[in-house]
C-alpha cells in the first residue's frame, strides 16, 4: 500500500542516471567540416549548460553506445537528447560523428552510416554542427549566428521538451512532432508512449502505440489547457502558441532562467515536468500527467495486471509469466505476460474434465476491447468463450462480454469494479469441482500481499499476549504507547468525531482517569514502522505552550493514532467563521491568537533540533484551550506520513486556499512555506471570512488582494475589519497584521519575514513597511474567471480523459481507509 498513486516514487525509475565518465571534450561547441567527435570526445555549449558525446545508458552492462546530449551542470547525468536511439555503436573510438556530404553523419565501427540528420539538399557554405546553450544542435551552413540553419534537433526530440524547443506539427509535410519515451532506463530506443498535438483542437494527447490516445490535455484556452486547470499555478513554465501556414507548436521559457527544468514523457507512460533542486541534487518531480500509473494505458502489457497498491504496480495474471524477465526488472513491463500452460482447446485426446476452465477475478476494470454477446445467462456466455479456441476471458453481469486473444489495460481495484472470468488450463488451477473454479480473487505473486499476511498474523498474535495484559506502556518516558482496543474504548469506538481532514479524522475520547483526549485515526501512512516510531518520539520531544500536546500513539499494523490533549475550546475556524455575532472574537483576542500561533510556529522552526516545517497551517490546525490560548495542532505529520504527504496536501479540500506557490511550482519547500500559510491566515484576522469564500457580488475582489491594495493606497484599515466587531479595534494593529500578511505572502520566499520577526512585528519591537501586491495573487486577478487557489484539484477531470476507467482515480482515499479497517 505504500506506493499508491506515488509519482515521487516513479521519479527513480525516471532519471536516466549514468556513470560520471571524465570526457574529454573538443575544446568546442563545434563540430567543424575537418572536424570529427569520436571517442570519449564531447562538445559543450558556449555557456556550459549542455554536453554532447557518446554516452552508455543506465547501468547498462553492455557496451552500447550512442551519441547523446545532457546537462553538463547537473551532476546526475540526464540525458536529453539521443541521436541514434535505436541503433548502438559498440565501440566509440573507432566510431565518428562528423560533417558528410552535407549532413551530419555518425559512422560505425566499420565506418557505415547509422545516423544521418538525413537532409538531401546540398547547401554552398561549409557546414558545422554547433551546440547551443539551450541544448539545440544546430547544423548550418556557416560560422556565425545569422548562418541557415539547416537541421536542428528541436526538430527531432527524443523523450525530452526543452525550454525554447517546439512540440507541434509542421503543415507542410503533414508530420507530428513526437517526444517518446525510453523503452527503460538502459534503452532509448522508442517505447510505447508518445505526447502528441493535435492541431485542430490544439490539445495534446498522449498515445500508446501511436495509436491509443490514454490522456488529453484538453484543448488551449489561451491561458491553459482545459483538462489541466493546475497549470494557473504553475510559475515556471511560460507557455505560448504559434500557428501559422506552415507549422502549429507550443513553445514554453522558464520564467526564472536560473532554474533548470525539463519536460519529459517518462517509461512509466507519464508526462512529467521536473527541476533540479542543486542543494539535494535531484529531480523534483512537479506535474505528471496521468496522475496514477494505473491510468497509462496498457502500462503492464497482455496478460498483466495493473495493481495501485503493488510494489511496481504490474503482476502477471494467475497462470502467466513475464515475458521477458529481463525487461520487468528494469521497470518495462510492456512485453506483458505469457500462459505457463497453453490452453488445451481443441485436444480432443482430453477427457472432458481436464479441458480449459475459468478463474474468477473480482474488482477488476475489464480489459479493452470487448466483443458482446447476446446470451441470455452466465453459464451461456462461459460455454459461448470455452466454444471459441480463441477466447481467453469472459464477464458476466446482465449482458455477456468476451474477449479474444490479449488481455490489455487490467487493472485491480479496491473495490467496485467488475468480475472477469480468465480461461487458463485446467491443470493451472488449483482445484475445481463441477468443472468450474471456485476460488475468489486474484492470486498474485506480490511480496507486499505476502508482507500483509505475514504482518497480520504477527497482529493476530501479538494482540492475543496483548489482550491478557491489556494496559498501556510507556514509551521513552513521554509518550505512552496505547492499545487500539483501548482506544476504542476510550473513544467509544470513535463516534464523537471532532474533526476531519486529509490525514485522518479526529474524534474525543476520556481515559479512565476521566482525562479527555483527542485521538487522531492517521490515513495514508507510507513509513515503515520503526521510522513510524521514530518520528512519532520526535514529535514527542515538542513541547511548547503554543503546541498541542502529544500523549502518546498506537501503532498496530496498519492502524496508526496518535493521541494529543483535548481542547475544549475546538479550532479555530469554528470562532473565526461562525455565523452568529454572538460569542465573535474580539479584536483583542485575535491579535492574541495571532502572536501566540506565531510563537508555536517559531518554537517549531528555530527551537527544535530539527528544524520543523509544519506545512498545513490554517485555521481548523490552531486549537484553542479552555482560556483561548492558540495551540499550533498537527506539526510534524510531513515526515510521519512520508511520501504521500505532499500529494494528499495539495489536493485536499480546504488547505490550497492556504497552500504557498512553491508547494505547486516545485522547488523545495522551507520554513516559509508556512510564513506564507500564515499570512494568508492573517487575512482572514482581520476580515472574519475565508479568503477563499466568493463572496456574491461578482464585483468582490480577493480579500488578500483587496486589502493589499488598499493598503498601498493609504485607504481606511478600518473598512477591511470584520463588520461584526463594528469598528471596535486598535487602528494601528490592524494595519501592521495587514502589512505583515502582505510580506508574509511574498511570491519570492526570501522577501517573507521568518517567523521569529513575524513575532516580533506584532510585539511592536519592529516597524513594517509597505509590501508590493505579490505577483502571483494580481495573475488571479487578471485572470478573472476564478481565484483559481480555490478550485478543487484536477483530479476528477483527469479520470473524464478515460471514460474506461473512470472510478479508478476518484476512490483512492476511500481505498485507503477501506483497506485499514479490514486488517
Ligand atoms: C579546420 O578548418 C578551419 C576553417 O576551415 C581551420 O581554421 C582549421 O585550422 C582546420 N582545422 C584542422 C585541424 O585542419
Ligand atoms: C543504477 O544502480 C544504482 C545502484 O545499484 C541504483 O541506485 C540506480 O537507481 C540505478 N540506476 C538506474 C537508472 O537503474
Ligand atoms: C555497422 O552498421 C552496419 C549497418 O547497420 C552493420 O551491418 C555492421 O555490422 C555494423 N558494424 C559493426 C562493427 O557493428
Ligand atoms: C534517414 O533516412 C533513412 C532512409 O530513408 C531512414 O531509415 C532513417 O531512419 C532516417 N534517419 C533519420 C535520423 O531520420
Ligand atoms: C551568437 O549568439 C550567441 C548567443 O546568442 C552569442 O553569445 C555569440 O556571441 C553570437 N556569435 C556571433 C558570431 O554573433
Ligand atoms: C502497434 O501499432 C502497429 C501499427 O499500427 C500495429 O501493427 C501493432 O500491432 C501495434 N502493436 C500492438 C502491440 O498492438
Ligand atoms: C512569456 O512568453 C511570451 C512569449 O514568448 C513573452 O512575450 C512574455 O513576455 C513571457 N512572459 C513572461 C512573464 O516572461
Ligand atoms: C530479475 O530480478 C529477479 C529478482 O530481483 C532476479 O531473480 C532475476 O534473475 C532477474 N532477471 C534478470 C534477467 O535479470
Ligand atoms: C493435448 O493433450 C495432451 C495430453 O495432455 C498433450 O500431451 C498434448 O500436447 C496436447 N495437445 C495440444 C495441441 O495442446
Ligand atoms: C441458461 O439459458 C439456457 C438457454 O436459455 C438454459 O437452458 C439454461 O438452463 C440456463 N441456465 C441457467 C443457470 O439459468
Amino acid at each position: 500500500m505504500d506506493n499508491k498513486k506515488n509519482p515521487w516514487l516513479m521519479l527513480s525509475f525516471f532519471f536516466i542516471c549514468l556513470s560520471l565518465n571524465n570526457h574529454h571534450s573538443l575544446g568546442a561547441d563545434t563540430i567543424s567540416a575537418n572536424q570529427s567527435l569520436s571517442g570519449d570526445q564531447t562538445i559543450i555549449s558556449n555557456g556550459g549548460n549542455f554536453e554532447l558525446g557518446f554516452f552508455t545508458p543506465g547501468n547498462s552492462s553492455r557496451s552500447n553506445y550512442y551519441i547523446g546530449m545532457w546537462y553538463k551542470k547537473v551532476s546526475l547525468r540526464t540525458i536529453v537528447w539521443v541521436a541514434n536511439r535505436e541503433t548502438p555503436v559498440s565501440d566509440r573510438s573507432s566510431s565518428v560523428l562528423r560533417i558528410s556530404d552535407g549532413n551530419l553523419v555518425l559512422f560505425n565501427e566499420s565506418q557505415i552510416p547509422i545516423w544521418s540528420t538525413n537532409l538531401s539538399s546540398t547547401s554552398s557554405g561549409p557546414l558545422e554542427a554547433v551546440l547551443l546553450d539551450d541544448g539545440n544542435l544546430v547544423l548550418r551552413d556557416g560560422p556565425d549566428n545569422s548562418s541557415k540553419r539547416l537541421w536542428q534537433s528541436f526538430d527531432h526530440p527524443t523523450d525530452t521538451w526543452l525550454p525554447g524547443g517546439k512540440m507541434g506539427n509542421n503543415n507542410r509535410n503533414k508530420q507530428n512532432m513526437h517526444i517518446i519515451s525510453w523503452k527503460n532506463s538502459e534503452d532509448p530506443a522508442p517505447g510505447p508512449f508518445a505526447l502528441e498535438l493535435q492541431q485542430y483542437f490544439s490539445n495534446y494527447i498522449i498515445l500508446w502505440n501511436l495509436s491509443v490516445p490514454y490522456w488529453n490535455s484538453g484543448s488551449w484556452n489561451g491561458k491553459i489547457f482545459n483538462q489541466v486547470p493546475e497549470m494557473r499555478l504553475n510559475y515556471i513554465y511560460n507557455f505560448s502558441y504559434v500557428s501559422n501556414e506552415n507549422e502549429a507548436y507550443f513553445t514554453y521559457s522558464l520564467y526564472d532562467p536560473s532554474i533548470i527544468s525539463r519536460f519529459v514523457m517518462g517509461i512509466s507512460g507519464q508526462i512529467q515536468q521536473l527541476s533540479w533542486l542543486e542543494n539535494t541534487k535531484q529531480w523534483n518531480l512537479f506535474w505528471s500527467q496521468p496522475r496514477t500509473q494505473c491510468e497509462v494505458y496498457a502500462f503492464c502489457g497482455p496478460f498483466g495486471i495493473c495493481n495501485l497498491q503493488s510494489l511496481h504496480f504490474c503482476n502477471c495474471l494467475k497462470g502467466f509469466q513475464p515475458t521477458l524477465d529481463n525487461s520487468w526488472n528494469l521497470s518495462d513491463f510492456s512485453a506483458g505476460c505469457a500462459r505457463k500452460t497453453s490452453l488445451q482447446c481443441g485436444n480432443d485426446s482430453l477427457a472432458d474434465g481436464k479441458r480449459d476452465m475459468f478463474w474468477e477475478m473480482t474488482n477488476m476494470k475489464l480489459p479493452d476491447h470487448p466483443q458482446p454477446k447476446a446470451v441470455g445467462n452466465s453459464s451461456e456466455c462461459e460455454s459461448t468463450c470455452l466454444n471459441n479456441c480463441y477466447c481467453t476471458a469472459y464477464a458476466y453481469d446482465d449482458s455477456c462480454l468476451i474477449w479474444i486473444g490479449d488481455l490489455l489495460d487490467l487493472e485491480q481495484l479496491d473495490s467496485r469494479g467488475r468480475t472477469l472470468y480468465l480461461r487458463l488450463a485446467a491443470s493451472e488451477l488449483p482445484s475445481f469441482r463441477n468443472g468450474k473454479a471456485i476460488n475468489a480473487g486474484v492470486v498474485l505473486g506480490s511480496v507486499a500481499g505476502m508482507a500483509v499476511l505475514v504482518g497480520l498474523i504477527a497482529f493476530v498474535i501479538f494482540r492475543r499476549r496483548k489482550g491478557s495484559i491489556g494496559t498501556e506502556k510507556v514509551v521513552d518516558g513521554l509518550l505512552v504507547a496505547f492499545v487500539y482496543r483501548d482506544l476504542q474504548n476510550a473513544t467509544k469506538n470513535f463516534s464523537e468525531k471532532l474533526g476531519g481532514g486529509g490525514f485522518g479524522s479526529v474524534f474525543k475520547g476520556t481515559l479512565p482517569d476521566s482525562t479527555a483526549i483527542a485521538v487522531k485515526k492517521l490515513e495514508s501512512i507510507s513509513q515503515g514502522e520503526k521510522q513510524f516510531r521514530a518520528e512519532v518520539s520526535t514529535i514527542g520531544t515538542i513541547q511548547h505552550v503554543n503546541l498541542v500536546r502529544l500523549r502518546g500513539f498506537c501503532s498496530e499494523g496498519t492502524k496508526k493514532l496518535l493521541v494529543y490533549d483535548y481542547m475544549p475550546n475546538g479550532s479555530l475556524d469554528s470562532h473565526l467563521f461562525q455565523e452568529k455575532n454572538s460569542g465573535v472574537l474580539d479584536w483583542k483576542a485575535r491579535y492574541q491568537i495571532a502572536l501566540g500561533t506565531a510563537r508555536g510556529l517559531v518554537y517549531l522552526h528555530e527551537k527544535c533540533r530539527d528544524c520543523i516545517i509544519h506545512c498545513d497551517i490554517k485555521p481548523e490546525n490552531i486549537l484553542l484551550d479552555a482560556e483561548l490560548c492558540p495551540k499550533v495542532a498537527d506539526f510534524g505529520l510531513a515526515k510521519l506520513i512520508g511520501r504521500e504527504f505532499s500529494r494528499v496536501l495539495t489536493t485536499m479540500r480546504g488547505t490550497r486556499g492556504y497552500l504557498a506557490p512553491e508547494w505547486i511550482s516545485g522547488v523545495a519547500i522551507t520554513a516559509k512555506a508556512d510564513v506564507y500559510s500564515y499570512g494568508m491566515m492573517l487575512f482572514e484576522f482581520v476580515s472574519g471570512r475565508r479568503n477563499s469564500e466568493q463572496s456574491a457580488d461578482e464585483k468582490t475582489r480577493f480579500f488578500p488582494i483587496l486589502a493589499a491594495s488598499l493598503i498601498i493606497q493609504g485607504g481606511d484599515v478600518l473598512s477591511l475589519l470584520d463588520p461584526r466587531l463594528e469598528g471596535n479595534a486598535d487602528v494601528e494593529e490592524v494595519t501592521r497584521i495587514c502589512r505583515l500578511a502582505c510580506w508574509c505572502i511574498q511570491d519570492d520566499e526570501t522577501h517573507r519575514p521568518p517567523m521569529g520577526q513575524v513575532v516580533q512585528i506584532l510585539e511592536g519591537v519592529l516597524d513594517v513597511n509597505l509590501a508590493p501586491v505579490p505577483r502571483s495573487l494580481q495573475v488571479y486577478v487578471d485572470n478573472q474567471d476564478h481565484i483559481i487557489f480555490f478550485t478543487e484539484s484536477s483530479s476528477s477531470q483527469s479520470s473524464q480523459a478515460r471514460s474506461t476507467n473512470s472510478n479508478s482515480s476518484s476512490q483512492s482515499k476511500s481505498s485507503v481507509s477501506s483497506t485499514s479497517s479490514k486488517s
